[in-house]
């Protein structure tokens, strides 16, 4: 049986801090990823990351943003960690090789970014998190790391109240595998292909959260879903935020740039819950295109400021949308972009569950609270990643020796072997693509009771329909539709937690926006969301939120 000291799930750039860290603290470290590394979804992330660098901006200035865009949910000691370990880690990436862009002087460029009191986006053109990406991943060949590449996390072993090692599905061979760890870091990233309307790949299924939650660790805040308020029509690819900092406008189809009525301060840089709630008013208001999306204009920046900052959205937009930024507007609308909840930890990365650490989108901590700025997600996969590797190193050096059987093994593949060996049933993308629409249609930006008690009773239908789901595809080497059961099963835990969570929140709090509870209340909904795992459904409890400094005010940019 394989063993390691720590095993990291996922290999994007949190999976990846979390490896090095708990190598170079001297541990035999694994990585099981589904993808290879330079695949993960972390090198979809365009605008940038955030840090306080210069003189004229301060970190204090950094942490209020974030505590003011999290709508005062965000943990203000964790938020305060957060922003000040942002400088480092971003020296520490140029430091492995990222080549970030630069100004005139030579100094690191910056941008602004939504809900940001300065412009402090550092970036590399519109392909931030591939660059850093790739420098990480260089730098991962310092130390010596096991990788498990296309292999899929099936279960988590948790006994005697500790994580005890995985199972894992060798995509290439069609065997289940286990592994033994001492410590275990979940850093899959984001569960975004729950709805269809998304920014996020078709690999982000929230395997790591669905699998941890189901062995017992709690998830947090799951109602809160980010909506970027500018994907691309019709493919909902991300079209930066750091095309408006550099200067893009919206504007609806009588050609009005209708967010000076919604955010007179800031106009299109307000934090991403308020743009997106006014696309969707603009249109719900007969004021968008016809197919229900709104313009996004950069044509007066010039072809050699769009052509050099943002790159990769010119070539996304010619190739799938026909449209050349350079010239033409480009038709956008909200698409789901991130989730705030995540498997409940605190900074170092440690769950409920003693020897489970978590980090990334995968997590929530929470520094985002109920609304996430722009450019705070790829320096959570640092700093958190960084931090889990070191707990669980540190963890790890005077755990027991992990326990785990054959029967952990069986116990994972047979109901597996079991959808393989079904004559007929229900096939997994079909009972996908309804769990999307039922979130698409029912738990989006503006949510209400009758819609809620829709979603939820139309899961509860489906969940029964998931136990008669089917993989058609027999092949032993790559069975694409066996991935595509494991996901769907997982999705489908994760939309009856959102739905839970957002019938339960009587309250609009950042991007949950009830539509008969306008009013954020602090009086009774200041607090943390939490679901644990019951056969019959989640069961939810609620935590206190941390205060430092920041007294809870009227949001208004
Ligand atoms: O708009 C963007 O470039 C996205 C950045 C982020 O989600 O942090």
């Amino acid at each position: 049986m394989r063993r390691h000291d720590v095993v990291v799930v996922g290999a994007g750039l949190a999976g990846q801090r979390a490896a090095l860290a708990a190598a170079q603290a001297g541990r035999d470290v694994a990585i099981v990823s589904k993808l290879h590394p330079l695949r993960s979804h972390s090198g979809a992330a365009q605008g940038g990351i955030n840090a306080a660098v210069g003189a004229e901006d301060s970190v204090d200035t950094h942490i209020y943003d974030t505590v003011k865009g999290s709508d005062y949910l965000g943990d203000q000691d964790a938020i305060e960690f957060f922003c000040r370990e942002a400088g480092s880690i971003v020296v520490e990436m140029e430091h492995f090789g990222t080549i970030f862009s630069r100004g005139a002087d030579g100094s690191l460029a910056r941008r602004a970014f939504g809900g940001a009191g300065f412009p402090r986006t550092i970036y590399a053109a519109d392909r931030t998190g591939l660059a850093l990406l790739q420098a990480i991943y260089e730098h991962l060949g310092t130390e010596t790391i096991t990788v498990y590449e296309e292999w899929d996390l099936v279960q988590l072993i948790v006994r005697d109240g500790r994580a005890q090692g995985i199972v894992a599905f060798d995509r290439k061979h069609g065997t289940f595998e286990e592994i033994a760890a001492r410590a275990i870091v979940i850093a899959t990233g984001p569960a975004g292909r729950v709805y269809s309307r998304t920014t996020n790949a078709h690999s982000c299924t929230g395997d790591g959260l669905a699998i941890a939650y189901r062995a017992g660790a709690w998830l947090k805040d799951m109602e809160f879903v980010q909506f970027h308020p500018t994907a691309l029509l019709e493919s909902g690819i991300l079209i930066t935020e750091g095309a408006r900092g550099e200067g893009g406008i919206l504007k609806n189809v009588n050609g009005d740039r209708f967010m000076t009525k919604y955010a007179p301060h800031v106009m299109d840089l307000a934090s991403r819950d308020v743009v997106s709630r006014a696309i969707t008013t603009e249109i719900a208001e007969g004021r968008g295109f016809p197919g229900e999306y709104v313009h996004l204009e950069l044509m007066h920046l010039g072809k050699e400021k769009i052509e050099s900052r943002l790159q990769e959205i010119c070539d996304f937009s010619r190739n799938f949308a026909g449209v050349d930024p350079v010239n033409e507007p480009i038709p956008v609308r909200p698409g789901q972009h991130y989730m705030m909840g995540g498997i409940s930890t605190n900074i170092r990365g440690e769950t409920s569950i003693a020897g489970l650490y978590s980090a990334g989108e995968a997590a929530c901590v929470s520094i985002h609270g109920a609304n996430r700025l722009g450019g705070n997600s790829l320096l959570e996969t640092l700093v958190f990643g960084k931090q889990a590797g070191i707990a669980a190193a540190e963890y790890a050096l005077t755990a027991a020796l992990p326990s785990i059987t054959a029967d952990d093994l069986s116990a994972a593949e047979r109901p597996v072997r079991a959808m393989q060996a079904k004559k007929d049933g229900v096939e997994p993308l079909a009972l996908r693509s309804e769990i999307q629409s039922v979130m698409d249609r029912w738990v989006g930006i503006y949510r209400n009771p009758a819609d809620l008690g829709k979603a939820w009773d139309a899961l509860a239908d489906l969940r029964r329909r998931s136990s008669e789901l089917r993989i058609i595809d027999q092949t032993s080497s790559y069975s694409v539709n066996l991935g595509e059961a494991l996901e769907t099963q997982h999705i489908l835990d994760l939309a009856e937690v959102i739905v839970a969570g957002a019938i339960a929140r009587t309250e609009s709090r950042g991007a949950h926006a009830r539509v008969d509870f306008p009013k954020r209340d602090d009086a009774n909904w200041m607090k943390h969301t939490i679901a644990a795992f019951r056969p019959e459904g989640p069961q939810l409890s609620y935590a206190p939120v941390a205060y430092t400094r920041w007294d809870p005010k009227e949001r208004v940019y």
